[in-house]
Protein backbone atom coordinates (compact mmCIF):
# COMPACT_ATOMS: atom_id res chain seq x y z
CA UNK A 1 0.00 0.00 0.00
CA UNK A 2 1.32 3.49 -1.07
CA UNK A 3 1.28 5.58 2.32
CA UNK A 4 -0.16 9.45 2.04
CA UNK A 5 0.97 11.87 -0.05
CA UNK A 6 3.77 14.55 1.37
CA UNK A 7 2.04 17.71 1.64
CA UNK A 8 3.08 21.09 0.01
CA UNK A 9 2.22 22.79 3.87
CA UNK A 10 5.00 20.84 5.12
CA UNK A 11 7.69 22.34 2.85
CA UNK A 12 6.88 25.73 2.88
CA UNK A 13 8.88 26.80 5.79
CA UNK A 14 12.16 24.78 5.12
CA UNK A 15 15.21 26.98 3.98
CA UNK A 16 16.10 26.70 0.36
CA UNK A 17 19.58 24.91 1.77
CA UNK A 18 16.97 22.55 3.18
CA UNK A 19 15.35 21.91 -0.01
CA UNK A 20 18.98 21.77 -2.56
CA UNK A 21 19.57 18.65 -0.13
CA UNK A 22 16.34 17.13 -0.48
CA UNK A 23 16.33 17.71 -4.29
CA UNK A 24 19.33 17.00 -5.03
CA UNK A 25 18.76 13.36 -2.85
CA UNK A 26 15.46 12.86 -4.98
CA UNK A 27 16.95 13.27 -8.03
CA UNK A 28 19.59 10.42 -7.46
CA UNK A 29 17.29 8.01 -6.14
CA UNK A 30 14.88 8.76 -9.91
CA UNK A 31 17.71 9.27 -11.88
CA UNK A 32 17.12 9.44 -15.71
CA UNK A 33 13.45 8.51 -14.38
CA UNK A 34 12.95 11.98 -13.96
CA UNK A 35 13.67 14.94 -16.15
CA UNK A 36 13.40 18.56 -15.14
CA UNK A 37 13.28 21.71 -17.52
CA UNK A 38 13.89 25.13 -16.59
CA UNK A 39 12.39 28.21 -18.62
CA UNK A 40 15.02 30.45 -18.76
CA UNK A 41 13.09 33.52 -16.46
CA UNK A 42 13.19 30.79 -13.46
CA UNK A 43 14.97 32.13 -10.75
CA UNK A 44 18.00 30.81 -9.44
CA UNK A 45 17.53 28.61 -6.95
CA UNK A 46 15.18 26.75 -8.84
CA UNK A 47 16.92 26.90 -12.55
CA UNK A 48 20.77 25.41 -11.20
CA UNK A 49 18.47 21.98 -10.52
CA UNK A 50 17.10 21.96 -13.84
CA UNK A 51 18.63 19.20 -16.70
CA UNK A 52 17.88 21.22 -19.62
CA UNK A 53 17.43 24.52 -20.11
CA UNK A 54 16.00 27.07 -22.73
CA UNK A 55 13.12 28.93 -24.70
CA UNK A 56 10.09 28.00 -25.09
CA UNK A 57 10.58 26.28 -28.45
CA UNK A 58 13.57 24.49 -27.19
CA UNK A 59 11.77 23.19 -24.55
CA UNK A 60 9.32 21.73 -26.28
CA UNK A 61 11.81 19.70 -28.27
CA UNK A 62 13.56 18.46 -25.44
CA UNK A 63 10.23 17.55 -24.34
CA UNK A 64 9.20 15.62 -27.19
CA UNK A 65 12.53 13.80 -27.30
CA UNK A 66 12.54 12.92 -23.53
CA UNK A 67 12.50 9.50 -22.64
CA UNK A 68 11.91 9.95 -18.88
CA UNK A 69 8.72 8.51 -17.55
CA UNK A 70 8.15 11.85 -15.71
CA UNK A 71 8.50 15.38 -16.88
CA UNK A 72 9.02 18.23 -14.50
CA UNK A 73 8.33 21.21 -15.99
CA UNK A 74 9.68 24.11 -13.98
CA UNK A 75 8.06 27.16 -16.60
CA UNK A 76 4.68 27.98 -16.63
CA UNK A 77 1.19 26.17 -17.10
CA UNK A 78 1.13 26.31 -21.23
CA UNK A 79 4.56 24.61 -21.07
CA UNK A 80 3.81 21.85 -19.73
CA UNK A 81 0.23 21.17 -21.66
CA UNK A 82 3.06 21.22 -24.38
CA UNK A 83 4.97 18.59 -22.35
CA UNK A 84 1.71 16.58 -22.28
CA UNK A 85 0.67 16.66 -25.64
CA UNK A 86 4.21 16.19 -27.47
CA UNK A 87 5.20 13.07 -25.01
CA UNK A 88 4.31 9.52 -25.02
CA UNK A 89 1.04 8.77 -23.39
CA UNK A 90 2.96 6.76 -20.69
CA UNK A 91 4.82 9.52 -19.52
CA UNK A 92 4.06 12.08 -17.16
CA UNK A 93 4.03 15.94 -17.48
CA UNK A 94 4.23 18.12 -13.90
CA UNK A 95 3.86 21.96 -13.37
CA UNK A 96 5.64 22.23 -9.56
CA UNK A 97 2.82 25.07 -8.70
CA UNK A 98 -0.21 25.00 -10.42
CA UNK A 99 -0.90 28.64 -9.79
CA UNK A 100 1.90 29.28 -12.40
CA UNK A 101 0.32 30.26 -15.34
CA UNK A 102 0.93 33.44 -17.65
CA UNK A 103 -1.05 36.33 -18.03
CA UNK A 104 -0.85 36.67 -21.80
CA UNK A 105 -1.62 33.84 -22.28
CA UNK A 106 -5.30 33.96 -19.88
CA UNK A 107 -5.94 36.96 -22.43
CA UNK A 108 -7.50 35.10 -25.11
CA UNK A 109 -10.04 31.72 -24.71
CA UNK A 110 -12.06 29.87 -27.00
CA UNK A 111 -15.20 31.43 -26.67
CA UNK A 112 -14.06 34.63 -27.47
CA UNK A 113 -11.53 33.51 -30.68
CA UNK A 114 -14.46 31.17 -31.81
CA UNK A 115 -16.39 34.50 -31.87
CA UNK A 116 -13.70 36.44 -33.57
CA UNK A 117 -13.43 33.47 -36.14
CA UNK A 118 -17.63 33.54 -36.29
CA UNK A 119 -17.98 37.59 -36.87
CA UNK A 120 -14.77 37.34 -39.62
CA UNK A 121 -17.34 34.72 -41.30
CA UNK A 122 -19.81 37.44 -41.83
CA UNK A 123 -17.08 39.60 -44.18
CA UNK A 124 -14.71 36.48 -45.32
CA UNK A 125 -14.31 32.68 -45.22
CA UNK A 126 -12.04 32.19 -42.71
CA UNK A 127 -12.08 28.51 -43.98
CA UNK A 128 -9.79 29.48 -47.40
CA UNK A 129 -8.63 33.03 -46.67
CA UNK A 130 -7.39 33.24 -42.42
CA UNK A 131 -4.88 30.89 -40.99
CA UNK A 132 -5.09 31.16 -37.27
CA UNK A 133 -1.54 30.89 -35.29
CA UNK A 134 -1.56 30.91 -31.96
CA UNK A 135 1.58 32.04 -30.03
CA UNK A 136 2.60 29.13 -27.90
CA UNK A 137 1.95 31.16 -24.49
CA UNK A 138 -1.70 29.93 -25.01
CA UNK A 139 -4.05 26.91 -23.64
CA UNK A 140 -3.99 24.00 -24.93
CA UNK A 141 -7.85 24.45 -26.12
CA UNK A 142 -6.85 27.41 -28.53
CA UNK A 143 -3.83 25.11 -30.04
CA UNK A 144 -6.71 22.90 -31.04
CA UNK A 145 -8.67 25.42 -32.15
CA UNK A 146 -5.40 26.17 -34.81
CA UNK A 147 -5.36 22.42 -35.38
CA UNK A 148 -8.41 22.22 -36.62
CA UNK A 149 -8.76 24.60 -38.85
CA UNK A 150 -5.46 24.26 -40.21
CA UNK A 151 -3.29 26.99 -38.41
CA UNK A 152 -0.64 26.65 -36.84
CA UNK A 153 1.44 27.39 -33.38
CA UNK A 154 4.45 29.52 -33.23
CA UNK A 155 6.89 30.84 -30.86
CA UNK A 156 9.31 33.66 -30.45
CA UNK A 157 12.00 32.21 -32.09
CA UNK A 158 10.27 30.93 -35.14
CA UNK A 159 7.56 33.69 -35.37
CA UNK A 160 9.04 34.57 -39.00
CA UNK A 161 8.94 31.21 -40.75
CA UNK A 162 5.44 30.26 -39.29
CA UNK A 163 4.05 33.56 -41.12
CA UNK A 164 5.89 32.58 -44.16
CA UNK A 165 4.33 29.47 -43.78
CA UNK A 166 0.87 30.94 -43.63
CA UNK A 167 1.19 33.26 -46.08
CA UNK A 168 1.79 30.28 -48.46
CA UNK A 169 -1.60 28.40 -47.46
CA UNK A 170 -4.09 32.05 -47.22
CA UNK A 171 -4.15 35.30 -47.83
CA UNK A 172 -4.64 36.76 -44.31
CA UNK A 173 -3.59 35.91 -40.53
CA UNK A 174 -5.26 35.57 -37.26
CA UNK A 175 -2.59 35.92 -34.94
CA UNK A 176 -3.05 35.37 -30.97
CA UNK A 177 -3.23 36.38 -27.94
CA UNK A 178 0.27 38.68 -28.21
CA UNK A 179 -0.35 41.37 -30.66
CA UNK A 180 3.62 42.55 -30.34
CA UNK A 181 4.89 39.44 -31.36
CA UNK A 182 2.67 39.72 -34.16
CA UNK A 183 3.65 43.42 -35.33
CA UNK A 184 7.16 42.90 -34.66
CA UNK A 185 7.78 40.06 -36.81
CA UNK A 186 4.87 41.51 -39.70
CA UNK A 187 6.78 44.35 -39.93
CA UNK A 188 10.49 43.02 -40.11
CA UNK A 189 8.70 40.94 -43.14
CA UNK A 190 7.92 44.02 -45.04
CA UNK A 191 4.09 44.10 -43.84
CA UNK A 192 2.97 47.76 -43.42
CA UNK A 193 1.71 48.78 -40.03
CA UNK A 194 -1.59 49.90 -41.81
CA UNK A 195 -2.12 46.14 -42.76
CA UNK A 196 -1.93 44.69 -39.35
CA UNK A 197 -5.12 45.80 -37.58
CA UNK A 198 -5.86 45.08 -34.02
CA UNK A 199 -8.99 42.67 -32.77
CA UNK A 200 -10.20 44.23 -29.87
CA UNK A 201 -12.10 41.13 -28.25
CA UNK A 202 -14.13 43.24 -25.64
CA UNK A 203 -15.65 44.80 -28.66
CA UNK A 204 -18.51 43.71 -31.80
CA UNK A 205 -16.18 43.35 -34.80
CA UNK A 206 -13.02 43.73 -32.83
CA UNK A 207 -13.96 47.28 -32.97
CA UNK A 208 -12.80 47.54 -36.90
CA UNK A 209 -14.32 48.17 -40.01
CA UNK A 210 -15.58 45.94 -42.93
CA UNK A 211 -13.12 47.91 -44.90
CA UNK A 212 -10.12 47.23 -42.49
CA UNK A 213 -10.46 43.73 -42.11
CA UNK A 214 -10.80 43.21 -45.78
CA UNK A 215 -7.51 45.33 -46.38
CA UNK A 216 -5.72 43.43 -43.14
CA UNK A 217 -2.69 41.46 -43.63
CA UNK A 218 -2.51 40.34 -40.46
CA UNK A 219 -5.54 40.39 -37.56
CA UNK A 220 -3.73 41.21 -34.24
CA UNK A 221 -5.11 39.96 -31.41
CA UNK A 222 -4.91 42.57 -28.34
CA UNK A 223 -3.09 40.55 -26.04
CA UNK A 224 0.29 41.54 -24.08
CA UNK A 225 2.81 40.41 -21.95
CA UNK A 226 2.18 42.52 -18.37
CA UNK A 227 6.09 42.21 -17.79
CA UNK A 228 7.61 43.13 -21.33
CA UNK A 229 4.67 46.36 -21.44
CA UNK A 230 6.97 47.87 -18.56
CA UNK A 231 9.58 48.78 -21.05
CA UNK A 232 9.44 51.98 -23.14
CA UNK A 233 11.03 53.46 -25.88
CA UNK A 234 12.17 56.37 -22.67
CA UNK A 235 14.25 54.02 -21.12
CA UNK A 236 16.24 53.31 -24.04
CA UNK A 237 16.78 57.05 -24.80
CA UNK A 238 18.05 57.74 -21.37
CA UNK A 239 20.07 55.00 -20.61
CA UNK A 240 21.88 55.94 -24.45
CA UNK A 241 22.48 59.33 -23.22
CA UNK A 242 24.86 58.14 -20.28
CA UNK A 243 26.27 55.06 -22.12
CA UNK A 244 25.95 55.78 -25.93
CA UNK A 245 28.51 52.57 -26.80
CA UNK A 246 25.55 50.59 -25.42
CA UNK A 247 23.80 47.75 -27.47
CA UNK A 248 20.18 47.63 -27.13
CA UNK A 249 18.56 44.19 -27.17
CA UNK A 250 14.94 43.15 -26.69
CA UNK A 251 12.33 40.29 -26.53
CA UNK A 252 9.29 40.42 -29.43
CA UNK A 253 6.52 40.47 -26.84
CA UNK A 254 7.76 44.18 -26.01
CA UNK A 255 6.15 46.80 -27.81
CA UNK A 256 6.74 48.29 -31.51
CA UNK A 257 8.27 51.48 -30.55
CA UNK A 258 10.99 49.28 -28.27
CA UNK A 259 11.71 46.74 -30.87
CA UNK A 260 12.09 49.61 -33.28
CA UNK A 261 14.29 51.63 -31.05
CA UNK A 262 17.02 48.01 -30.30
CA UNK A 263 19.87 46.85 -32.06
CA UNK A 264 18.25 43.06 -31.82
CA UNK A 265 14.99 41.78 -31.06
CA UNK A 266 14.99 37.83 -30.39
CA UNK A 267 13.81 34.81 -28.21
CA UNK A 268 14.92 34.13 -24.30
CA UNK A 269 17.52 32.04 -26.12
CA UNK A 270 18.61 34.65 -28.84
CA UNK A 271 19.19 36.93 -26.22
CA UNK A 272 21.25 34.79 -23.89
CA UNK A 273 23.53 33.94 -26.81
CA UNK A 274 24.00 37.20 -28.96
CA UNK A 275 24.81 38.43 -25.48
CA UNK A 276 27.57 35.54 -24.70
CA UNK A 277 29.21 35.99 -27.92
CA UNK A 278 29.76 39.71 -27.65
CA UNK A 279 32.82 41.29 -27.34
CA UNK A 280 34.36 41.45 -23.87
CA UNK A 281 33.98 44.68 -22.49
CA UNK A 282 30.67 45.55 -24.04
CA UNK A 283 27.45 46.77 -22.75
CA UNK A 284 24.41 45.63 -22.99
CA UNK A 285 20.70 47.05 -22.11
CA UNK A 286 18.29 44.14 -22.43
CA UNK A 287 14.26 44.34 -22.73
CA UNK A 288 13.24 40.85 -21.01
CA UNK A 289 12.82 39.24 -17.53
CA UNK A 290 14.84 40.12 -14.93
CA UNK A 291 16.08 36.93 -13.46
CA UNK A 292 17.27 36.46 -17.31
CA UNK A 293 19.06 39.40 -17.24
CA UNK A 294 20.79 39.35 -13.60
CA UNK A 295 21.87 36.06 -14.35
CA UNK A 296 23.66 36.91 -17.44
CA UNK A 297 25.02 39.94 -16.31
CA UNK A 298 26.67 37.18 -13.38
CA UNK A 299 28.11 34.95 -16.38
CA UNK A 300 29.48 37.88 -18.61
CA UNK A 301 30.89 39.79 -15.86
CA UNK A 302 33.87 38.46 -15.89
CA UNK A 303 34.86 39.40 -19.70
CA UNK A 304 33.96 43.19 -18.86
CA UNK A 305 30.60 42.76 -20.44
CA UNK A 306 28.22 45.32 -18.19
CA UNK A 307 23.93 43.85 -18.88
CA UNK A 308 21.56 46.03 -17.79
CA UNK A 309 17.98 45.40 -17.53
CA UNK A 310 15.67 48.04 -19.46
CA UNK A 311 13.41 49.22 -17.12
CA UNK A 312 14.51 51.66 -13.62
CA UNK A 313 11.70 49.69 -12.06
CA UNK A 314 12.16 45.51 -11.30
CA UNK A 315 9.51 43.85 -12.51
CA UNK A 316 9.40 40.01 -12.76
CA UNK A 317 7.11 37.08 -14.39
CA UNK A 318 5.55 36.49 -11.03
CA UNK A 319 3.86 33.51 -11.78
CA UNK A 320 7.07 32.08 -12.96
CA UNK A 321 8.45 33.25 -9.82
CA UNK A 322 5.46 30.84 -7.99
CA UNK A 323 7.94 27.69 -8.67
CA UNK A 324 10.33 27.79 -5.76
CA UNK A 325 12.57 25.16 -4.38
CA UNK A 326 9.74 24.00 -1.90
CA UNK A 327 7.50 23.18 -4.52
CA UNK A 328 10.27 21.37 -6.20
CA UNK A 329 11.24 19.31 -3.49
CA UNK A 330 7.88 18.28 -2.86
CA UNK A 331 7.05 17.12 -6.35
CA UNK A 332 10.19 15.43 -6.71
CA UNK A 333 10.33 13.72 -3.04
CA UNK A 334 6.74 12.63 -3.52
CA UNK A 335 7.79 11.06 -7.07
CA UNK A 336 11.01 9.16 -5.38
CA UNK A 337 8.18 7.73 -3.73
CA UNK A 338 6.01 6.82 -6.10
CA UNK A 339 3.17 9.16 -5.73
CA UNK A 340 2.31 11.42 -8.94
CA UNK A 341 1.41 15.22 -7.96
CA UNK A 342 0.30 18.04 -10.10
CA UNK A 343 0.18 16.27 -13.38
CA UNK A 344 -1.18 18.58 -16.20
CA UNK A 345 -2.85 15.96 -18.75
CA UNK A 346 -4.61 17.61 -21.85
CA UNK A 347 -8.24 16.01 -22.80
CA UNK A 348 -7.75 13.42 -25.40
CA UNK A 349 -9.67 15.34 -28.52
CA UNK A 350 -8.22 18.56 -27.64
CA UNK A 351 -4.58 17.30 -27.21
CA UNK A 352 -5.02 14.98 -30.90
CA UNK A 353 -5.60 18.19 -32.71
CA UNK A 354 -3.22 20.45 -30.89
CA UNK A 355 -0.76 17.88 -31.60
CA UNK A 356 -1.59 18.69 -35.09
CA UNK A 357 -0.85 22.45 -34.69
CA UNK A 358 2.46 22.03 -33.01
CA UNK A 359 3.96 19.30 -34.91
CA UNK A 360 2.96 21.64 -38.19
CA UNK A 361 5.52 24.20 -36.11
CA UNK A 362 8.18 21.64 -35.49
CA UNK A 363 8.41 20.11 -38.86
CA UNK A 364 8.87 23.88 -40.08
P1 LIG B 1 10.75 32.47 -25.12
O1 LIG B 1 10.14 31.43 -25.99
O2 LIG B 1 11.54 33.48 -25.86
O3 LIG B 1 11.56 31.83 -24.03
O4 LIG B 1 9.61 33.32 -24.45
C1 LIG B 1 8.66 32.77 -23.57
C2 LIG B 1 7.99 33.78 -22.80
O5 LIG B 1 7.04 33.53 -22.11
C3 LIG B 1 8.48 35.13 -22.89
O6 LIG B 1 7.73 35.93 -22.07
FE1 LIG C 1 3.65 35.03 -19.76
FE2 LIG C 1 4.85 37.41 -19.84
FE3 LIG C 1 5.47 35.66 -17.91
FE4 LIG C 1 6.22 35.23 -20.45
S1 LIG C 1 6.91 36.88 -19.11
S2 LIG C 1 5.33 33.72 -19.05
S3 LIG C 1 4.45 36.06 -21.55
S4 LIG C 1 3.48 36.66 -18.23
Amino acid sequence: MTSAALQIQDYALLEDEDCDTRIIAAKEKLGDRCVILGHHYQRDEVFKHADFSGDSLKLSRDAAESNAEYIVFCGVHFMAEVADILSRPEQIAILPDMAAGCSMADMANLTNVQRCWDELSQILDPEAQVTPITYINSAADLKAFCGKHEGIVCTSSNAQKILEWSFEKREKVLFFPDQHLGRNTGYRMGIPLEEMVTWDFTKPMGGLTEQQIRDAKIILWKGFCSVHQIFQPEHIDRFLEKYPETKVISHPEASFEVCQKSDFVGSTETILRIVKESEPGTRWLVGTELNLVNRLHEQCKDQGKNVHFMSPTVCMCSTMFRTDPQHLAWILENLAEGRVVNQIKVEAEQAQYAKKALDAMLSI
